[in-house]
């Protein structure tokens, strides 16, 4: 298990910018480099505007200057561990190779933390990629 990098998802979910939905989402991705970059969402009151976890945590990687992702991380509050939504799935990708795993974690309400891993592959099965473009 990546306990750094869920540590790191961890500490952030608690400053996610949570008021509408109450669901705290903390993201943390390993690039290249071994470095690690963090993300929360951030809720917007018109709600289609609102930034999941693992955007942020993308955006922060590109603004320091990376692009590959080596490892990701996705931990909530719950009984059951985060799974990465559609559109969060596919930006993963963008940036990960297939098999890069996607570690799921909640805090459950005990206090215990769950996890659960797959690859980025098994979660976006048939993806879009840039093949598609140059075909
Ligand atoms: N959310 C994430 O941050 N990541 C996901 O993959 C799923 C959903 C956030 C968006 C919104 O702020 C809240 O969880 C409820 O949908």
């Amino acid at each position: 298990m990546w306990e750094v990098g869920v540590m790191q998802a961890r500490t952030v979910m608690d400053r996610a910018y949570a008021r509408y939905s109450g669901f705290y989402v903390g993201a943390c991705v390993m690039s290249e480099s071994g470095k690690l970059y963090a993300g929360c969402n951030v809720e917007n009151v018109s709600y289609s505007l609102t930034v999941c976890a693992e955007t942020c945590a993308i955006a922060q990687m590109v603004a320091g200057g990376e692009v590959k992702i080596k490892a990701i991380s996705v931990i909530c509050y719950g009984n059951k561990p985060c799974s990465p939504c559609g559109a969060c799935r596919q930006r993963i990708a963008e940036f990960a190779a297939p098999d890069v795993p996607v570690y799921m974690s909640c805090v459950c309400d005990s206090g215990k933390v769950l996890h659960e891993v797959c690859t980025i592959a098994e979660l976006l099965p048939g993806q879009f990629d840039a093949a598609f473009l140059n075909e």
